[in-house]
């Protein structure tokens, strides 16, 4: 049994999706259905549980659904280690989705406490020979299911990044101009640093012990000019301090932790991750959502919700099985998409099954 949890989830007006109530019992979801049925759909409402623009990163005036566009809501009843929550997002149309957690406001980010979920989706096959931004952010979920404030963190940081760079676009050279907002960079940004390596040293540990088919993978958190990982604030406020003639010819901010990038090294082989094939590389990001999994059963007392869309993409029918023994194992509730059933067929009773048929009714079937 999972104990975290959704129990029951409901969709009002979210992307396809009229009005949907689904039900689970504690048992992973398994989600199949055709091309455009509302799947992927699903996952996105559940990621919209935690704090940030969800898995597809989208922009919450896009969730709403189409034609009405009266604005969308998602609801749930979460159980977190022996608790119940009703979690509430909804979007009205203007301003920014708002948050209601047992019928109270409060901010995104205290989801972050309670519903600590990490995903990967089909764009994310491709994390590891793209741009680091994605991989900073797939660090950065994972972060934050350890650790809920690396989000508020990060939303600090960018924000006076933001106001950094637009004083060095004005030309201003004042350093007394600078100070305050370096110095609220710097604070923010140690603790980022600090937070990924501590996740990097996380989920390495959790890898080194557990008994599992998917390969380890040798994590390093780098930077973009190789230079070294500035931890703590002191340095960060010299870096910036000492950075502004050249970060004002750049016109943007040139050293940070808004730079890092996470490495990784399929260690077995001693193959950077980039070089890998396409299978391996989906082996890796697996590995490591299992591995966090691991970890965070143990620091927090429940495993993650872990979102798998298209979870058969580019495994093969054993490391299918793999993955779906080892999330059983784990009591991790995990909700999964594949076009067919028979995707899921090594996972049997073990998950309970959802077929959406029909993307512009948005019909969810219970397979009993
Ligand atoms: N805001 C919206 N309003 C109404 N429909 C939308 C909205 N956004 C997306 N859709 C539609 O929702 C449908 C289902 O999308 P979804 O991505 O969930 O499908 P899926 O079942 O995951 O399909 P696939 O197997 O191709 O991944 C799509 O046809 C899409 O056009
Ligand atoms: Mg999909």
């Amino acid at each position: 049994m999972a104990h975290l949890a959704v129990r029951q989830l409901t969709l009002s007006h979210f992307r396809s999706h009229k009005r949907a109530v689904i039900e689970t019992d504690g048992r992973p979801i398994a989600i199949y259905g055709p091309n455009g049925a509302g799947k992927t759909n699903i996952l996105e409402a559940i990621s919209m549980l935690s704090p940030g623009r969800g898995l597809r990163r989208a922009k919450t005036a896009e969730l709403a659904r189409v034609p009405e566009t009266v604005g969308w809501k998602v609801s749930a009843i979460l159980e977190s280690l022996g608790h119940t929550h009703e979690l509430e997002t909804s979007f009205t149309g203007d301003g920014s989705r708002t948050v209601l957690i047992d019928g109270k406001a409060a901010p995104q980010i205290a989801l972050g406490r309670l519903a600590r979920v990490v995903w990967l989706v089909p764009v994310m096959d491709r994390l590891w020979v793209e741009g680091a931004d994605g991989r900073r952010r797939f660090l950065d979920r994972l972060a934050m299911s350890f650790e809920p404030s690396h989000g508020e963190q990060t939303l600090v940081y960018e924000r006076s990044m933001r106001e950094r760079n637009r004083m060095l676009k004005d030309g201003i050279t004042d350093p007394s101009w600078y100070g305050a907002v370096e110095s609220q960079m710097a604070d923010a940004g140690a603790m980022i640093a600090q937070n990924r390596l501590q996740t990097i040293a996380r989920i390495s540990a959790a890898q080194a012990i557990a008994t599992t088919s998917f390969p380890a993978a040798s994590l390093t958190l780098v930077n973009a000019d190789n230079s070294e990982i500035i931890e703590t604030a002191d340095q960060l406020r010299d870096a910036f301090a000492d950075g502004r003639r050249r970060d004002m010819q750049a016109g943007r901010t040139l050293v940070g932790p808004h730079r890092d990038d996470l490495n990784a090294i399929y260690a077995t082989k001693d193959v950077p991750a980039a070089q890998c094939s396409t299978g391996e590389q989906k082996a890796l990001l697996v590995s490591l959502i299992l591995s966090n999994a691991r970890a965070l059963a143990q620091d927090f007392g429940a495993a993650p919700i872990i979102l798998l869309d298209e979870v058969g993409a580019h495994l093969d029918a054993d490391r299918r099985a793999a993955l779906y023994d080892e999330i059983c194992a784990l009591g991790a509730q995990a909700w999964m998409t594949g076009t067919g059933a028979e995707l899921f067929d090594s996972l049997g009773n073990r998950a309970k099954y959802l077929m959406v048929d029909d993307g512009a009714t948005s019909a969810i079937h219970p397979i009993p």
